[in-house]
């Protein structure tokens, strides 16, 4: 099987896989995929050893990075101070943060942990264009980097330039058929169609609906099919949409290389597809999470609307670190989407990545199966 991304890319796969975890990336890289490392938390610096790491454990092959060039970002809030940010911040949002930490007896943190996190924090994860472009420097330097995406919104003209300059593929991503559009002027060379039922930040619409509008959209342009995919028939069902591979994150969160806590991994395992849902919670921007009773209470009718970004995220980002921290079961969520419904034990990403393409096989071979009955008819 080859497809045009697949050619474009040198990719013995159709399957690109988005991970916070570099050992999930050089896996699937290494697998015959395209692993791509989400680097939204961590700063220049930190990019720069990862990806060190990953140019050493990727064999041969070659590796993506995700940063964010949200059209929303304001540049403002860059270099700002806790005490500054604090300012933006109503106090009804922030009790109504403390009274949840409080009922669910989450510890506070450490002594002088909350100034070290909001340092880090504005420096990495404050998502400006001009932090994000900071970023984009660190690729040019690792020839291994052959893709780069941005969520939410494209890259500036000169970085999209820059990147094709080193041979670099920039990936856009589309919630709505309308987007596409801003992407092909763009310059993007492979747009993302992620599904109603993905995990982290998404759109209204499902995938069966939107991934064959974005692909008469994009025109020439490829087009991979995010959301749900945890299955190879799932993957057979992208192509037939008329995408050339597909863009996935959630199926990788339950392999034994993910960050993820073992809590988050046995709420994902014994989750269903209705234990999702979209919030804005995180960020300010709607994104698909495991339902636990973080999520439950900021979307109860009486709870404070969630600020816009990058307020929330500093809002929230002391009590997240907790959380992470400390665990408290019924609190703990994590982004993820609909595909949890289809995880049910941990295993290893070779293990993920060999089933789904040994069932995409099965898939297509089926398919022309009952082609070639239908043509006896
Ligand atoms: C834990 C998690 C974190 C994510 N963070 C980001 C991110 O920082 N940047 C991004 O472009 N997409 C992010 N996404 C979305 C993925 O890129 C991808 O679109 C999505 O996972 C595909 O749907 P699936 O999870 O159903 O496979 C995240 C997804 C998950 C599950």
């Amino acid at each position: 099987m080859q497809t045009e991304v697949m050619k474009m890319l040198g990719l013995e796969a159709p399957i690109f896989a988005f991970s916070h975890c570099r050992d999930v990336v050089a896996a699937v890289s290494r697998a015959g995929g395209m692993g791509v490392l989400g680097t939204t938390h961590i700063t220049a610096e930190q990019l720069e050893i990862e990806l060190d790491w990953l140019d050493a454990h990727t064999d041969d092959k070659s590796y993506g990075v995700d940063l964010m060039f949200a059209s929303n970002a304001r540049d403002e809030y860059e270099g700002m101070t806790i005490d500054d940010v604090d300012k933006f911040i109503p106090q009804e949002h922030r009790e109504f943060v403390d009274a949840l930490m409080k009922k669910f007896d989450v510890p506070e943190l450490p002594p002088g942990e909350r100034e070290k996190i909001f340092d880090e924090y504005m420096t990495g994860m404050i998502r400006t264009h001009r932090t994000a472009e900071g970023r984009s420097e660190v690729l040019y330097k690792h020839p291994k980097v052959k893709v780069m995406a941005s969520a939410l919104g494209v890259p500036p003209q000169r970085v999209t330039d820059k990147c094709h300059e080193h041979g670099i593929k920039v990936i856009g991503m589309v919630g709505r058929p309308k987007h596409v559009r801003r992407h092909r002027e763009a310059g993007m060379d492979i747009i993302v169609s992620a599904g109603h039922e993905a995990g982290g930040h998404v759109g209204e619409i499902a995938g069966f609906v939107l991934t064959p509008q974005v692909v008469e959209e994009a025109g020439s342009i490829p087009v991979l099919h995010a959301g749900g995919i945890a299955r190879g028939k799932q993957i057979a069902a992208a192509l037939a949409l008329g995408a050339q591979g597909v863009w996935t994150g959630t199926i990788w969160l339950g392999t034994s290389e993910a960050e993820t806590t073992p809590l988050v991994k046995e709420k994902i395992f014994a989750a269903t597809s209705a234990d999702t849902l979209r919030s804005k919670c995180g960020t300010g921007h709607p994104a698909r999470r495991l339902r636990s009773a973080w999520v439950e209470a900021w979307e109860a009718e009486d709870a404070p609307k969630a600020l816009p970004m990058p307020l929330q995220s500093i809002l929230v980002n002391e009590a997240l670190e907790r959380m992470d921290r400390y665990q408290p079961r019924e609190l703990v969520s994590y982004p993820a989407g609909q595909g949890v419904g289809m995880m049910h034990q941990q295993t290893d990403v070779r293990s993920v990545f060999l089933e789904l393409l040994t069932e995409l096989g099965e898939t297509m071979e089926n398919m022309s199966n009952i082609c070639g009955a239908l043509n006896e008819e």
